[in-house]
Order: structure tokens, then C-alpha cells, then sequence
């Protein structure tokens, strides 16, 4: 009988580790730079933004990247970037004076497109529906939230007046550039810090995410079609698993808390397509195949941002070090 029960135990074993058996291919690593911007056109073309004013490029699916480092921006930190195609690409400056900057030539030449030297101006994150409509966000001035959205591929910034006012210690997380979220219709954000709200269409709700302190709070948002994945965590304590995440159906707006959650901070998710989804953070990389319900550590590697390409559903991540990896499904 024991006998029996340790071949199916084993049997269950097996199947799970055959049915999920993803691998971290390393493509690049060794370069002294954080990533934290990441932005997959294809499976060729993967761009990705860092600190001490450090690009990386490659248009070969990530056997070679070229690393460039941005003249006169050797000391700033780009934690986003979004590209369109192998010559066109936009990154945020974060700290202030504030700057977006964009190349129409594979990043040979950057050209600022927006500046903003007020005083505590912090870029964190930009999100594009298509290669036109976009927004950025960045931490509260005199606690209204800093949102600019453009129209022209990201040419022009227009600040937007009717933003929303955050609570005093509520501020967004620069960890990944995907703390929003723009579709065809709706931004959607996250807040992190004292408090940690969900914003969408001036409307606010508070979520069962860990809150209370600087470092805790919601990081990131992934949706597809409507529903969204908000992942969270105490970055200073990164294997602390309270209320890292919570699913939300867009329509009715309810919030689901997952049955097995991440296995620690999270500062970055995406789907894969409707059913799978990836996290990762300072501890490890998690997948759900269910929607957000249940997540099953694939690697203890840590890693500040997961993306997916816009086009195919190739899955990369970055993160300290100038690591950039892809997963691999075998
Ligand atoms: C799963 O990964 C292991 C280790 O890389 C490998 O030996 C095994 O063949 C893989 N299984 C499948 C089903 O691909
Ligand atoms: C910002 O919020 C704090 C605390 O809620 C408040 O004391 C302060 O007056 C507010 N400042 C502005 C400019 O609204
Ligand atoms: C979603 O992606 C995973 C991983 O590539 C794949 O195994 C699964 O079949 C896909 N599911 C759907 C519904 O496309």
C-alpha cells in the first residue's frame, strides 16, 4: 500500500515536472548596469533600458546585444523603454530634471521629446496601446499624480490636468516600467508605498495588496482581454508572500486573491496568453497556469522585469548585472 502510494506520488511528481518544464536561457550578462525597461517587438528584436545611461539592443533574438550608452546621460537611471521596431524606440529619465528621450535610428541618436525640471519630478513607468497612443507616469507633485499621455508615437507629452491626488507616503514604484497599463480605452495603474491603490478612468479603489510602508505596495500589471494581474510585495523583504497579488475582473471590478501565491516580492508580470502568466522579482520567477490562481516557482534566479513580445509570445526578463534571459518551453 505505501509502496503503491509512493509510485503514484512519484507519478504525480513526474507528470508536473514534464507538464511545466520551463528553462532560463542566459543571453546576456556581465555588463554594470540595472535593467529595468524592457521592450520585445519580435522574437528578433528586444530592446532594453538601464542604469548609468545604458541601452541594449539586439535584432537577433539575443544571440548579440549592443550595448550603447546614451552622451551626456551617463548618470541616469532609464527604468523604461518602448519600442516599435528595430530603429524607433522611447526611454524615460527618472529623478529630475525629468526626460523622455526618443531614437528613429536604431539609437545612433536620441532626441529629447519632453523635459520637466520641476522640483521632485520622478518618471516611473510608460505604456503603449499601439505605436501612437501612450502615457507615462511619474510620482506626485504637490500630491497630484504626474500623468502625460501622446498621440503622435511619443513626439509630444501632454500633461494631463485632472490627474489623480494620491494619499500622503502613496507614490508609484519605478521597478519595471509596468506599474500601467494602456488598452485601446483605458489606463489602468497601480500605487505602491503607504498606500496601494487601483486607479482606472478617474475612479479608485483600494486593493487587498500589502501596504503600510515606503517599500510595499503594487509594482506591476499585467491584463489581457478583462482581466488583470496586479503583483506586489515588501522589496527590503523580498521572500514575504502576504498579499503580493490579486486578480481583478475589469467588469465587474472585484477583487480575487490567489490560492497559491507568487513566492515572494514581485515587481513585474505578464500574460502569456489567456490561461499562463509570468512573474518575477528579486527572488524568482513564478508561471500560473490558471490565470493567476495558483503560481509555481520556476527559478530562484532574481529578476526586476518579465515581457512579452507584441507580436508571437516570446518571453524575456532583465535584471541586475545587465542580465537579460529568455524562457524557454521544453
Ligand atoms: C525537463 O528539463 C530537464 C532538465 O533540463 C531535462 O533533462 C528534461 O528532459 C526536460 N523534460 C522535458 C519533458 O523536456
Ligand atoms: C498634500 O497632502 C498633505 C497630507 O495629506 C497635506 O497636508 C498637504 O496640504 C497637501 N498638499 C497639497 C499641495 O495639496
Ligand atoms: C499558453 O502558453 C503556454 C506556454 O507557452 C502553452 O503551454 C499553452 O498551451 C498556451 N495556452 C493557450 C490557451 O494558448
Amino acid at each position: 500500500m505505501k509502496r503503491i502510494f509512493k509510485i503514484i506520488l512519484f507519478a504525480c511528481l513526474f507528470y508536473t515536472q514534464t507538464a511545466y518544464n520551463q528553462t532560463i536561457s542566459m543571453l546576456s550578462s556581465g555588463t554594470k548596469t540595472s535593467i529595468r525597461g524592457l521592450s520585445v517587438v519580435d522574437e528578433k528584436i528586444i530592446w532594453a533600458s538601464a542604469s548609468s545611461g545604458m541601452i541594449a539592443k539586439s535584432v537577433d533574438g539575443g544571440r548579440h546585444f549592443n550595448w550603447m550608452q546614451v552622451p551626456n546621460f551617463e548618470k541616469r537611471d532609464f527604468r523604461d523603454i518602448e519600442a516599435f521596431d528595430s530603429n524607433t524606440a522611447i526611454i524615460i529619465a527618472i529623478a529630475e530634471p525629468a526626460y523622455i528621450l526618443k531614437t528613429i535610428d536604431g539609437g545612433r541618436h536620441w532626441k529629447t521629446v519632453f523635459t520637466d525640471s520641476t522640483k521632485g519630478m520622478f518618471l516611473d513607468a510608460m505604456s503603449f496601446s499601439n505605436n501612437k497612443n501612450g502615457v507615462v507616469i511619474g510620482d506626485p507633485i504637490n500630491n497630484k499624480t504626474f500623468i502625460a499621455k501622446t498621440n503622435d508615437g511619443g513626439n509630444t507629452w501632454i500633461k494631463q490636468n485632472n490627474a489623480p491626488i494620491l494619499a500622503e507616503g502613496e507614490a508609484f514604484f519605478a521597478s519595471s516600467g509596468s506599474n500601467i497599463f494602456q488598452t485601446k480605452k483605458n489606463t489602468y495603474f497601480v500605487s505602491g508605498g503607504k498606500k496601494s491603490n487601483f486607479y482606472f478612468n478617474g475612479k479608485v479603489l483600494e486593493m487587498p495588496i500589502i501596504q503600510g510602508f515606503e517599500s510595499t505596495g503594487a509594482n506591476a500589471i499585467a491584463i489581457y482581454k478583462n482581466k488583470a494581474i496586479v503583483v506586489a510585495g515588501d522589496f527590503a523583504k523580498d521572500s514575504i508572500t502576504d498579499n503580493n497579488c490579486v486578480l481583478v475582473d475589469l467588469k465587474t471590478m472585484q477583487f480575487t486573491k490567489p490560492n497559491t501565491t507568487p513566492s515572494g516580492y514581485r515587481s513585474s508580470v505578464v500574460f502569456i496568453n489567456k490561461t499562463n502568466a509570468i512573474a518575477c522579482g528579486l527572488n524568482g520567477v513564478d508561471i500560473s497556469n490558471d490565470k493567476g490562481l495558483n503560481w509555481k516557482t520556476i527559478s530562484k534566479e532574481g529578476f526586476h522585469v518579465v515581457a512579452k513580445s507584441k507580436k508571437g509570445n516570446t518571453i524575456f526578463l532583465a535584471g541586475s548585472k545587465g542580465r537579460i534571459a529568455k524562457l524557454i518551453f521544453n
